[in-house]
Order: C-alpha cells, then structure tokens, then sequence
C-alpha cells in the first residue's frame, strides 16, 4: 500500500461525522456516504467536515483500503456484503435495543462476529464504538499528551488489528490491542469499557478484570 490507507465512513449521522473529521485531522483521504446521494451531504460535509469527500457509498468503498461502519445496526442488513469483501472493516456498530429495535441474531454475544460472519469476505475489527461522539472528539489528544485516552480494538487479524491501533494512535488515543473478535465483546453495550473514558492503565486495568473468559 503506498501512501496513507484511503478511509470510507458509511454513516453521516451522530458518530460518522466525528470519525470522519478525526481521520481527516489525521492526515488521511477520507470519503463519508450515507445510503442515498451524496448531493444531499455535500454542504454538511464541506462545513463540518472540510477535507471530506462526499460519495455514493459504492464508490467510497471501491476506492477506499478502510471502511469504517458507522450506522444503526438495524440498518446494517442492506449492506451488501459484497461491496465490502477484501476491505478493512472497522464496526463501530452497536446493539443498542433501544433504537434498533430487538434484533434476534444480536440478542447474545458478540455483535461484531456476527457482523464478521455476514461479512465473510471482509476483515473485521471492532473499534470506535465505545466511546459517544461528543467525548471521542473533543478527548482526542496527540501522543504523549499528559491526559490521552485509549480506545480498544478487537480482532482476529493482528496485521488489521495493527493497522486500526495505528489508525487510533494517529486520530488521538493510546490503543489496546484485543486479540480475537470475541474480545471485543469486552468493548461493546454491558462491557467493562463501554461509555467510559478512560486512560491507558485504566482501561488496561477494565479489561483485565473482565477478560477472563474472553480472551
Ligand atoms: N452516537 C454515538 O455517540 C456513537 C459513538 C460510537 C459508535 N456509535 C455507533 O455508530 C452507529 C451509528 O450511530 P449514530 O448515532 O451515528 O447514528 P445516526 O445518527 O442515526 O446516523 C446514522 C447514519 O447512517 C446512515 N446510513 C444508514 N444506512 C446506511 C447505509 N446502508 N449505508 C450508508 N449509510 C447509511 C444514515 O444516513 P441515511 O439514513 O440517509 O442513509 C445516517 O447518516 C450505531 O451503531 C452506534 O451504536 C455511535
């Protein structure tokens, strides 16, 4: 891969945007999508996301080395998972009940190996769903920062797992690696780190406690 990975971001909603603006603060081509046109997000983009490139989501994806997904898990089965095959995928998805609605297959587990079985062509990580969109934004520290935060990643790749420790370190946190998919779960709705903003020892400390079983 030369130069620096090209980032789609499906989801212009609450959370895509705040991906998206880090990821351009970061240095990378970034090009965010909803499922519609992208006539309807060019002005929002070029305002709160300068340096962002609107697109139809099929073509961020074609051209893009990362594809984070940032929409409603209930939204998630339009996806084609053909469009993601031999792509990074970064689910920054949630259940969250509440607004999805009950979801049968999410109900137990890990939501993110159920993206990933869906997703069978795709490399899966889960990151940047732990954190809300306000504090991911506005916690962000450059490295070294006395008061940086960490943000996890979970995967059963190492080298995609590598790369999206890499892509957090750049955007504003000290990563921690979760070396399986099902570590992830550690990450997600009810998990020790979810919604909690925490230091590197801190979380280190978090996951540990819990890990047991996962990892
Ligand atoms: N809110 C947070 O603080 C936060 C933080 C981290 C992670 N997350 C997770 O991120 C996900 C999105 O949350 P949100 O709060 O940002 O939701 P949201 O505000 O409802 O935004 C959803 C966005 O997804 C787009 N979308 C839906 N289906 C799509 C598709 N097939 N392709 C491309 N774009 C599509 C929607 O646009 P159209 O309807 O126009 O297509 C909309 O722009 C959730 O799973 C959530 O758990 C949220």
């Amino acid at each position: 891969m030369t130069g620096p990975s090209k980032v789609a971001v499906l989801g212009a909603g609450h959370a895509g945007p705040v991906i998206a603006r880090l990821a351009v603060a970061a240095g990378y081509p970034v090009a965010i999508a909803t499922s519609g046109d992208p006539e309807d997000i060019a002005l929002i983009t070029e305002l709160v996301i300068p340096g962002a490139r609107p697109r139809w989501a099929a073509d961020a994806v074609a051209d893009a080395d990362i594809v984070v997904l940032a929409i409603p898990l209930h939204r998630f089965g339009a996806i084609d998972p053909g469009l993601l095959s031999g792509k990074l995928v970064v689910d920054a998805m949630n259940y969250w009940p509440a607004s999805d609605g009950v979801l049968k297959a999410f109900e137990d587990g890990g939501s993110s190996e159920i993206v990933a079985r869906r997703l069978a062509g795709s490399t899966v990580v889960k990151a940047l769903n732990h954190i809300g969109y306000h504090e991911l934004e506005d916690r962000a520290r450059l490295a070294g920062a006395p008061d940086r935060r960490a943000a996890g990643v979970a995967g059963d790749d190492p080298a995609a797992v590598a790369a999206i420790a890499d892509l957090l370190d750049r955007i504003g946190y000290d990563p921690v690696r979760l070396d399986s998919l099902r570590a992830g779960r550690l990450l997600q709705p009810g998990g020790p780190v979810f919604g909690a903003v925490l230091t590197l020892p801190e979380f280190e400390r978090a996951v540990r406690q819990e890990a047991g079983s996962l990892i």
